[in-house]
C-alpha cells in the first residue's frame, strides 16, 4: 500500500533512516575506538554524531508515525509489529539522549556510555529488522499494483446512515480495487465482469489489505500471504485464512455505486 507520507511515489521515511543509523553506528563507534586508544578526539566525533543521531532520529519518525496511522491496516500483524517497531525506535532515541546528557557530567564513566549506547543501539537493530519485515512481507509503503489494477484509489466518506455512495458508475475497470473507509470502517470496492462488488478490506488471515490485493475472475488474492477469497460470497477459495469475509450489498442506479452497510 503506498506511503501518505512521499515525494512522487518515493516513501519518506525509509529515505530518512539511513541517516540516525549511521550517525548511531558511528557514536558507538568512535566511542569505542576513543576508549581502546585513549584520544579525546574521538569522543568529540562521537559527541557530534551522537547529536544529529538524535536530530535525525526524530525527523524520520514524523513520516513513520503519519505511514503507522494511515498505512498500516487496523487489527493486523502488521499493525502489531509497526508498534513494537516504534516503541523500539523510541527507546533509541532515550538511550541515545541520555548517553548525550550523561557524557557531558564530570563524573561520567566509560563503561556506562557504552552500555547506555550498545542499549540504543541494539533498539535500533531489532526496529531494523522489523522495518525490514514491515516493508518486505508486509509491503507497507509499497506500491503494490498488478496488471489491469489502474492507480490506488482511497476515499474516505463521514457520513451518518446506512446506504452510501462508493463509486460512480465507470469509476473502475473490471479488476480494479478501490478502497473506501466509512465512518472508520474499511471496505474494498471492486468492479466484476458481472458488476460491482464490496467485502471487508481485511483478510481473516492476519489482517491484510484486500484492496491492495489482486482481483481476478471474481476472486481476491491477499498480498500478505496468498489467502483468496470469493468476492461475491466472501468464501475462502485459498488458505491460509480459514475464515470467510464479510460481503456487503451492493446496487447501480442513476450512474452511481451504492452499498448498503447493516
Ligand atoms: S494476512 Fe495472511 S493471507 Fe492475508
Amino acid at each position: 500500500m503506498q506511503s501518505k507520507a512521499n515525494i512522487k511515489g518515493h516513501p519518506l521515511h525509509p529515505i530518512l533512516i539511513v541517516f540516525p543509523v549511521a550517525f548511531f553506528t558511528g557514536t558507538l563507534f568512535f566511542d569505542c575506538w576513543g576508549a581502546f586508544s585513549d584520544h579525546a578526539p574521538y569522543f568529540d566525533t562521537a559527541y557530534h554524531l551522537q547529536v544529529l543521531g538524535i536530530f535525525t532520529a526524530l525527523v524520520a519518525a514524523v513520516p513513520g508515525f503519519i505511514d503507522y496511522l494511515r498505512v498500516v491496516p487496523p487489527e493486523s500483524s502488521a499493525k502489531k509489529r509497526a508498534t513494537s517497531h516504534g516503541l523500539l525506535n523510541i527507546g533509541m532515541t532515550i538511550m541515545f539522549s541520555i548517553a548525550c546528557i550523561y557524557r557531558q557530567s564530570l563524573n561520567a564513566h566509560i563503561t556506562v556510555l557504552l552500555l547506555l549506547e550498545t542499549a540504543g543501539f541494539a533498539c535500533m537493530a531489532i526496529a531494523g529488522w522489523m522495518g525490514g519485515t514491515l516493508v518486505y512481507r508486509n509491503q507497507i509503503a509499497v506500491h503494490n499494483l498488478y496488471a489491469e489494477a489502474g492507480k490506488w484509489k482511497e476515499e474516505l466518506i463521514d457520513t451518518p446512515g446506512k446506504s452510501f455512495v462508493v463509486a460512480a458508475s465507470g469509476e473502475l475497470k473490471v479488476n480494479q480495487l478501490k478502497l473506501v473507509i466509512i465512518n472508520g470502517k474499511r471496505i474494498a470496492i471492486g468492479k466484476t465482469a458481472e458488476g460491482y462488488v464490496a467485502f471487508d478490506d481485511h483478510c481473516s488471515h492476519k489482517g491484510g489489505s484486500l484492496a491492495d490485493g489482486a482481483m481476478i475472475c471474481g476472486t481476491v488474492q491477499c498480498p500478505w500471504h496468498g489467502s483468496q477469497f470469493s468476492v461475491t460470497t466472501g468464501a475462502v477459495k485459498a488458505g491460509p485464512a480459514k475464515e470467510a469475509i464479510p460481503v456487503y450489498p451492493v446496487s447501480e442506479h442513476d450512474g452511481k455505486v451504492y452499498v448498503t452497510l447493516e
